[in-house]
């Protein structure tokens, strides 16, 4: 899968994309990663790439054409892929959208700073407007990683367990259950002795009841859309969780 990224400072991208999982995925060719500087895009002798805004008021705004002369040469006219604008007042990102995302050969992905972008940016270019959660950052350049993280992790070979991506929290709108590893006593806290005992149907049916547990308490929003059994919901209901408004019963 490819990602091409537009951005001002395409710099900061090297150093979290040159580590661990991503990087492997890059040398294993399972992704790859253009990052394109805008200004390279953006006409006259000093390359500018904002302006103050029409009708007063404060910041500085992205200017349309740098960026549309950037994404459109790059990655056609119109473009091939989805065209991603990263920006607070977007979609929120979910694991939904990273699975969703991962079925594409290519996305553009598009980081803003300043003030905001020219408005027919978002009406004529791009294909979708996604944030990452709702507080503003300096920049779209660290929600742009996230999302290609996000996203990677989906595509077969980038994890090393195959169904790592398939078990995450949010995959099933369910919160993962607890791990603990060695040792199995550390200054006197144990680890449950299902996870010792060899039996797997238990510790299968222990890891599921933690997971229901843990959403229930931390994220009920998250639990009415989870497909429940009814094993599940009488063992929450046994919990003293009200099930009333699951909306995916099995
Ligand atoms: N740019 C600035 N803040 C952002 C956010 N929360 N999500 C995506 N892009 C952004």
């Amino acid at each position: 899968m490819k990602f091409d990224v537009f951005s001002l400072i395409p710099q900061v991208f090297a150093g979290y994309l040159g580590c661990s999982i991503l990087n492997k995925a890059i040398e294993n060719g399972l992704i790859s990663v253009d990052v394109h500087d805008i200004r390279d895009w953006a006409e006259g002798k000093h390359h500018i790439t904002d302006e103050p805004p029409y009708g007063g008021g404060g910041g500085m705004v992205m200017k349309p054409d740098p960026v549309f002369a950037a994404v459109e040469s790059v990655v056609g006219t119109p473009p091939e892929c989805p065209v991603i604008l990263l920006t607070p007042q977007g979609r929120i990102f979910t694991q939904q959208d990273a699975q969703k995302f991962a079925e594409y050969p290519r996305l553009a992905l598009i980081c803003g700073r300043y003030e905001g972008f020219d408005e027919r940016i978002r009406e004529h270019l791009v294909t979708d407007e996604i944030s990452i959660g709702d507080y503003v950052l300096t920049g779209g350049e660290l929600p742009a990683l996230i999302l290609i993280d996000a996203i990677s992790r989906n595509l077969n070979g980038v994890l090393g367990d195959p169904d790592g991506a398939f078990d995450d929290s949010h995959a099933s709108y369910l919160l993962e259950y607890p791990h603990y590893t060695r040792p199995p006593e550390f200054r006197g806290w144990t680890v449950p002795e299902v996870l010792l005992s060899g039996n797997h149907a238990k510790i299968n049916e222990w890891r599921r009841q933690q997971s229901l547990l843990r959403t229930a308490q931390r994220r009920p929003d998250l639990l009415k859309k989870a497909e429940l059994s009814v094993k599940d919901l009488k063992f929450l209901r046994e919990q003293g969780f009200d099930t009333g408004e699951t909306e995916n019963p099995r």
